[in-house]
């Protein structure tokens, strides 16, 4: 049975599992066990540091690379067994590897010319897919005629010209410079929600996935950290190594030591912090994340003395419309925070009072849990 247009299950990925052998011998597991509905018009990314297999699952899901076991379901139907060229599946790689002696048009038509579509059809399908790329009128150029941010939308109308159930895109925007890449990125989720269909989008950029995504994918070693909007997966980090990749991020180990149905208080290493996260039970050891955004210099009305720290300043460094404010805690521990322009003199050196946000403290369980601290 078909998946229906909207289901939020359109491909299913299951089980899958690739390893791969090195010259030197070892084993790489590029892929381990990971499981992954996506919808149908979802902008999906993949986000995760070098080697943890981003490329591999989207060349698997493209027919490039083959699964050592699992599956991969396309509206209810598996394709693993399908040669690339019959998925319904395009990719845009990083290097968008378009072929220099052709013009525009005949880059962007070579689908076609391949399919055998008629001229008259062909020639307006390249028009429509260039258009749809904010490129119309330039067909007779060559691809060294272009701006790179231009050749990329050629890949781009390429990609698209006939009309694949589903993008794949392997860092696209990486070779752009920053001004052309965030107007990319805006291009490019507009592109997406005009054709409605479902786009697979790699990067190891936290910004870019943030700024883009329906859902974020966070991938460490072949493993499925975390699948979360970019709100879920920023504000409410599963582990401490999507708090840390995603964004700015203090995190402080402690021991639960007091709860209430409201509220927990954490011991961490002679700190006292307080967190509306009541999930840790009483004795367990947790991780407290508190990204510098959430302090201040000026005490919260609300909470007044109770949610403050205090850090000696050791650098102060100026980022434009903010101060990030590098020191250390009572308890040794290094710390920042961001600031607007402020009347506290930020002197190296001084004890600054920090004030955060009860409410914004989350709380990343640790695996085990302490045997000390019950009250
Ligand atoms: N053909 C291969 N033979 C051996 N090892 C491979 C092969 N292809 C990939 N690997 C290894 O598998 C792991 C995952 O590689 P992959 O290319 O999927 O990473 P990635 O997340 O795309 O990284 P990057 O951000 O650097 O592009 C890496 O450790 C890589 O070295
Ligand atoms: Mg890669």
């Amino acid at each position: 049975m078909s998946a229906s247009p909207l289901s939020p299950e359109y491909i299913k990925i299951r089980h899958a599992h690739r390893q791969f052998i090195t010259p030197e011998g070892g084993i790489i597991n590029a892929l381990d066990d990971i499981s992954l509905s996506i919808a149908q018009s979802e902008f999906i990314t993949l986000l995760g540091p070098s080697g943890c297999g981003k490329t591999t699952l989207l060349k698997i899901v493209a027919g490039f690379e083959e699964l050592d076991s699992g599956d991969i379901l396309l509206d209810g139907q598996s394709i693993i067994q399908q040669p690339a060229h019959k998925r319904p599946v395009n990719t845009v790689f990083q290097s968008y590897a378009l072929f220099p002696h052709m013009t525009v048009g005949d880059n962007v038509g070579y689908g076609l010319d391949i399919a055998k579509v008629n001229k008259i059809e062909r020639n307006q399908r390249v028009a429509e897919a260039l258009n749809m790329v904010g490129l119309s009128g330039i067909e007779q150029r060559l691809p060294s005629q272009l701006s790179g941010g231009q050749q990329q939308r050629v890949a781009l109308a390429r990609a698209i010209i006939n009309r694949p159930k589903l993008l794949l895109l392997d860092e696209p925007l990486s070779a752009l410079d920053k001004n052309l890449r965030l107007q990319m990125q805006l291009e490019l989720k507009n592109l997406q929600s005009e054709l409605g269909i479902c786009f697979i989008f790699v990067t190891h950029d936290q910004e870019e996935a943030l700024t883009m995504s329906d859902r974020i994918v966070v991938l460490n070693g072949g493993k499925i950290e975390q699948v979360g909007s970019p709100d879920e997966i920023y504000h409410t980090p599963k582990t401490e190594f999507v708090a840390k990749f995603i964004g700015e991020s203090n995190i402080l180990s402690g021991i639960v030591i007091n709860k209430s149905e409201t509220e927990i208080e954490v011991d961490c290493n002679g700190l006292t912090l307080h967190s509306f996260d009541t999930k840790p039970e009483l004795g367990e050891e947790v991780k407290l994340l508190l990204r510098p955004e959430h302090l201040s210099l000026t005490p919260n009305d609300h909470e007044g003395a109770r949610a403050q720290l205090t850090m000696k300043l050791n650098q102060t460094v100026f980022i434009g419309t903010d101060y990030q404010l590098h020191g250390e805690l009572q308890n040794g521990q290094s710390f920042s925070a961001l600031t607007r322009k402020t009347n506290t003199p930020l002197v190296n050196g001084s004890e600054l009072t920090l004030y955060y946000q009860v409410n914004a403290l989350h709380t990343i369980p640790s695996k085990k849990k302490s045997t000390k601290g019950h009250i």
